[in-house]
């Protein structure tokens, strides 16, 4: 499978070491840095652009690391098309993609071990969506709050600019 994986410094070594491991297991690995430990780096640069390519179905999924998790997956989420959410549990990881089709794996580099993170990876990229009707509503429901947000914020730029040409 072609996965994206990003990382801030909070994240960086872990984001290394399942790196390796996912282009052992045979996995096309497109990362979207930091390429450097850089302690004064910013999340949302690694987040956004992974959540992107995502989105855009440049990688099929992606998995994005900070120091907690939870700050890439507020980056994520702010995607449209982005399913991101911070998992911790092997469970979580594979019922987020059977029930919710999620799309972006979040971790966090202080908050868990190597081993867990790498359970929560497997279990992630193993599962595929259930395509079961309920799902399917719900998530059309998450669809829909998300395009009408594209129009207000639409609505609202077209306002502000027509503010400024009075
Ligand atoms: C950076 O120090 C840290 O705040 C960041 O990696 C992340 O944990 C944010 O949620």
């Amino acid at each position: 499978m072609r996965i994206g994986i990003g990382a801030d410094h909070g994240g960086f070594v872990m984001k290394v070491q399942l790196a390796r491991k996912l282009a052992e297991e045979g996995h096309e690995v497109v990362d979207f840095g930091n390429m450097v430990y850089d302690p004064d780096d910013d999340y949302p640069d690694f987040a956004i652009p992974l959540a992107r390519a995502v989105a855009t179905g440049y990688v099929e999924r992606g998995v994005v690391l900070c120091g907690s998790g939870v700050g890439a997956s507020v980056a994520a989420n702010k995607v449209s098309g982005a399913r991101a959410a911070l998992c911790h549990d092997d469970y979580s990881a594979r019922q987020g993609v059977e029930d919710d089709d999620m799309n972006v794996l979040c971790l966090g580099g202080r908050t868990m071990g190597t081993e867990v993170a790498w359970d929560c990876v497997r279990n992630f990229l193993s599962a595929s969506f259930s395509g079961v009707a309920r799902h399917r509503r719900r998530l059309e429901k998450v669809k829909q709050l998300e395009q009408s947000g594209s129009r207000i914020n639409r609505q609202s730029e077209e306002f502000i600019s027509q503010g400024e040409r009075e």
